[in-house]
C-alpha cells in the first residue's frame, strides 16, 4: 500500500490546477446508461472512484472508452447493449456511488440488481430515500441477499419530497424521471452544483428539467435521450483544499481552473480566519496568509452552506489558529476519524457529540499517521505540512479515490511530499465513503 512522507515546513508558493469534480463525473458517467448513443464527458479526473465507476459500467456490458494522452481527461461510453443490468457486490462495496446506476437502470431497462452499498467509515449511509421515490414513481423493489432486486414496466411521473436532503438521491431520481411517463415534481432537493452539472447533461441528451440547484426540480418526462459532449465542472472540494493548503503555509497560491462561485462558503470561512482571498480571474483565486490565523465555528451544511466534505480540511487550519473553533458536522454521524490522527500530532481537539472544539495554535510534529477516509486523508496531508519533521501517511489510497496526482501538483508549489511503494498497488479498498 502506498505511503506519503511529507516533511513540514514549506510555504506553498505558485499556480496549482484543479481537476473535474469527482462527484460530478459519477452521476454523469451514470446517465449515459440512459441513452443507446456516446455520451462523451471532458475533464474527468482521473480517480479511483472513476475507474471503479468504468468497471461497474462496463461489467453490465457498457463499452467505456478512456482518453489517452492529451484526451487522457475523456471519456467516451455506449451502453447500446446493457446485457447485465448488474451492479455486482465486489464493485458497490468499493464505492458506495454506485448507487447511482439504479434510477438509470430502472429508466432505461425496466430492472436493476444493485448490492446494496452498507455503510463506510464515515457513517451509515443508506439509500432508503432512493429506494421510496423509486416506489413512487411505479417500481417494485425487493432487499433480497443483500441486493437490491428492482423492477419497472415503465415508470411514472410523481410528486416526490424528500425527507432529508440527499445529493446522490437527488441525482438518482432526477435520472429516472427524465424517460417517466409525464411530469415529475421532486422538492426538498440537493442544491449542489454537481446536481446542477448532471441536470445539463440530462438536458444536453434532450431531457426536460427546470430548477436545478434550486430546491424544487421539474421534469418532463421524455421517450427517449440522446448521446451528447458534456465538459463537467471543477472540482470544488479539491479547490478549497488547496485553499486551506495555501493558507495552512503561510503561502502565496493561485488555485487554478476552478469556480469561484462554488466556493463562496468556503472562501468567506478562511477570509474570517484572517486568510487574504482574491478572486483574480473567472476560474482563478489567490490565497495568501502572512498573519496569525483566528480561530473561527463553523457548521457543515447542504449547498450552498459550509461543505462537509471541507470540515477535516478545515479542522487543521483551525490547529493552527489563534482560540478556539467549534466544528459542527451536521451531514454525517461519523465524521471525526481525522480528529485521533490529528491530536497525534499535537492538536488540541476535545469531541462532544457532532462538535469538535480545537483549541489553537498548537505546534504540530511530524508522526505516522493513517488516512480513514478521502477526506479525512487531505486534512492529514495539510497537518503534515506544517508539522516539524517528516510525517509518514499510510494507506493514501483513499486519497487516490478523489484527488488527481495530489502529490504532484502540492510538489508544484514547494510542498517536499513523496508517494513512496507500489502506485495503486491495489483496488481492494477498505469502506466506500464517497
Ligand atoms: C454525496 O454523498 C457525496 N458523494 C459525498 O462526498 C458528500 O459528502 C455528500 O453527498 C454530502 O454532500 C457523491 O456525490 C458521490 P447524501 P451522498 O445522500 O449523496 C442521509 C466525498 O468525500 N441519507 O447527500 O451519499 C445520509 O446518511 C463524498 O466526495 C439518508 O438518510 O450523501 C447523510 O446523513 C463523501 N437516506 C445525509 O442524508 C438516503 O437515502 C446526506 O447524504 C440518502 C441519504
Amino acid at each position: 500500500m502506498d505511503k506519503f512522507f511529507i516533511r513540514g515546513g514549506n510555504r506553498l508558493v505558485g499556480t496549482i490546477r484543479v481537476s473535474g469534480a469527482k462527484n460530478s463525473a459519477l452521476p454523469c458517467m451514470a446517465a449515459a446508461i440512459l441513452t443507446e448513443d456516446e455520451v462523451t464527458l471532458e475533464n474527468i479526473p482521473q480517480v479511483w472512484d472513476i475507474a471503479t465507476e468504468r468497471r461497474l459500467l462496463t461489467s453490465m456490458g457498457a463499452e467505456v472508452e478512456l482518453g489517452h494522452g492529451s484526451a487522457d481527461h475523456r471519456t467516451a461510453i455506449s451502453c447500446r447493449s446493457l446485457s447485465d443490468p448488474v451492479a455486482k457486490y465486489e464493485i458497490v462495496k468499493t464505492m458506495r456511488a454506485s448507487s447511482l446506476v439504479l434510477g438509470p437502470l430502472l429508466a432505461r431497462a425496466g430492472m436493476a440488481r444493485v448490492a446494496m452499498p452498507g455503510g463506510c467509515a464515515i457513517g451509515g449511509r443508506p439509500i432508503d430515500l432512493h429506494i421510496k421515490g423509486l416506489e413512487k414513481m411505479g417500481a417494485t423493489i425487493l432487499q433480497e441477499h443483500g441486493y437490491l432486486e428492482a423492477r419497472a414496466e415503465k415508470l411514472r411521473g410523481a410528486h416526490l419530497v424528500f425527507d432529508k436532503i440527499t445529493v446522490t438521491g437527488t441525482e438518482d431520481l432526477l435520472m429516472a424521471a427524465v424517460l417517466a411517463e409525464g411530469e415529475t415534481v421532486m422538492e426538498n432537493c440537493a442544491r449542489e452544483p454537481e446536481v446542477t452539472d448532471l441536470a445539463a447533461l440530462l438536458c444536453a441528451m434532450g431531457a426536460r428539467i427546470e430548477g436545478a440547484g434550486s430546491a424544487v426540480i421539474k421534469v418532463h418526462g421524455v421517450a427517449s435521450l440522446h448521446g451528447a459532449h458534456y465538459r463537467i465542472n471543477p472540482d470544488r472540494i479539491e479547490a478549497g483544499t488547496f485553499l486551506i493548503a495555501g493558507a495552512i503555509t503561510a503561502g502565496d497560491l493561485v488555485v487554478a481552473d476552478c469556480n469561484p462561485e462554488h466556493l463562496a462558503a468556503v472562501i468567506t470561512v478562511l477570509q474570517n480566519a484572517g486568510a487574504l482571498i482574491d478572486i483574480i480571474a473567472p476560474d482563478a483565486v489567490r490565497v495568501r496568509a502572512s498573519g496569525q490565523l483566528t480561530a473561527g465555528d463553523i457548521s457543515t451544511e447542504e449547498y450552498p452552506g459550509f461543505p462537509t466534505d471541507m470540515q477535516a480540511q478545515y479542522m487543521a487550519l483551525a490547529t493552527q489558529a489563534e482560540g478556539v473553533s467549534l466544528i459542527k458536522e451536521n451531514i454525517f454521524e461519523n465524521r471525526f476519524m481525522h480528529v485521533q490522527e490529528l491530536v497525534r500530532m499535537g492538536a488540541n481537539i476535545k469531541v462532544d457529540g457532532r462538535t469538535a472544539a480545537v483549541r489553537g495554535p498548537s505546534k504540530l510534529s511530524a508522526a505516522a499517521v493513517m488516512c480513514s477516509d478521502l477526506r479525512a486523508s487531505a486534512s492529514l496531508v495539510l497537518a503534515a505540512l506544517v508539522a516539524d519533521g517528516e510525517s509518514i501517511l499510510d494507506r493514501v489510497y483513499h486519497m487516490d479515490r478523489g484527488y488527481e496526482r495530489f502529490e504532484e501538483k502540492l510538489q508544484g508549489v514547494g510542498a517536499q511530499i513523496q508517494r513512496m511503494g507500489n502506485v495503486f498497488a491495489s483496488n481492494e479498498v477498505e469502506g466506500t465513503a464517497g
